[in-house]
């Protein structure tokens, strides 16, 4: 607004407008416009609600809590981003990829840049404690062309459905993590145990609001992988088991029908299961893979 220009007065009306026009101080980037516009939406859900003066002291309390159980092991922040879809729908907005590409989906908060990395074949189960899994993988581009020399890093949880990070005392460091890289025919495999399924953390102010409102809390059973390969976009994603009981209703929005497959039997009547997947890359466009 110019100096000496009469601002505009707030009301219900304009409330949003009175808002913006002092805001954006001749600012037009992104995230100056991205504000208004969350302002804007706060503004019009306040006119829709019309909430009392204590509900709304609520709504802060919520957020202020949502805070205060926020710190560097855990992000609450981020588990109501997650919660709410925000995350998948960010994920999906920037990762775009043509049909037959395999997509991206969240990585989640338990990955670890430093898995160690193993010999084709290997185990990742360092304790042993499961139903055996073995996974073979490919990774090739959209003419199905392999592509070798890929790094994958894989991690899952065990089949109490948790991580080894969440419980260093009680796993094996590195337990269910491993780094291979694919052979002249894009191919890979490892062995590894059946991962369970898990409830999100439902101790903190995100958990205890969702969960009062009957919001169900599980992710399914999944592994989690990020391929990476020269003059590639990096895929991030997950493989979640047919079988699962729990798909339609990831608390994470994370399963699509691209990433599931049948963890089946390796024979009728036992208990060990194979799962192989072929992960489809795209042509970095700037011609640098990561
Ligand atoms: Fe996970």
């Amino acid at each position: 607004m110019s100096p000496g220009a009469k601002a505009l007065t707030f009301s219900e009306a304009t409330s949003s407008d009175a808002f913006a026009e002092r805001f954006s101080g001749g600012r037009d980037d992104n995230l100056a416009q991205l504000i208004a516009a969350v302002v804007t939406h706060v503004h019009d859900l306040i006119k829709q609600f019309r909430p009392t003066k204590d509900e709304w002291r609520s709504v802060i309390e919520f957020l202020t809590e949502v805070g205060h159980a926020s710190d560097e092991r855990r992000q609450e922040w981020v588990l109501l981003s997650d919660l709410i879809g925000a995350s998948a729908l960010v994920e999906e907005i920037n990762s775009r990829r043509p049909k037959g590409a395999t997509p991206n989906t969240i990585r989640g908060p338990f990955f670890r840049a430093d898995a160690p990395e193993r010999a084709q074949g290997a185990s990742i189960s360092l304790d042993g404690k499961g139903t055996p899994l073995f996974f073979s993988g490919r990774v090739q581009d959209l003419d199905g062309l392999p592509i070798a020399g890929a790094e994958v890093i894989t991690w899952q949880a065990n089949a109490e459905g948790i991580y080894e990070n969440q419980q260093p005392d009680l796993q094996p460091e590195h337990n269910l993590r491993g780094l291979f890289r694919t052979d002249a025919e894009g191919r890979f495999h490892y062995r590894s145990v059946m991962p369970g399924g898990y409830g999100v953390p439902d101790d903190g102010p995100v958990g205890r609001l969702l969960s009062a409102a009957g919001y169900p809390l599980r992710r399914p059973a999944h592994l989690h992988f990020v391929v990476r390969a020269k003059d590639f976009e990096p895929i991030t994603t997950h493989l979640y088991d047919a079988g699962d009981p729990h798909l339609a209703e990831d608390a994470l929005f994370g399963v699509r029908p691209e990433l599931i497959r049948p963890f089946e039997a390796v024979r009728e009547g036992q208990d060990a299961r194979s799962v192989d997947f072929t992960f489809v890359m795209v042509r970095a466009r700037t011609g640098r893979g990561t």
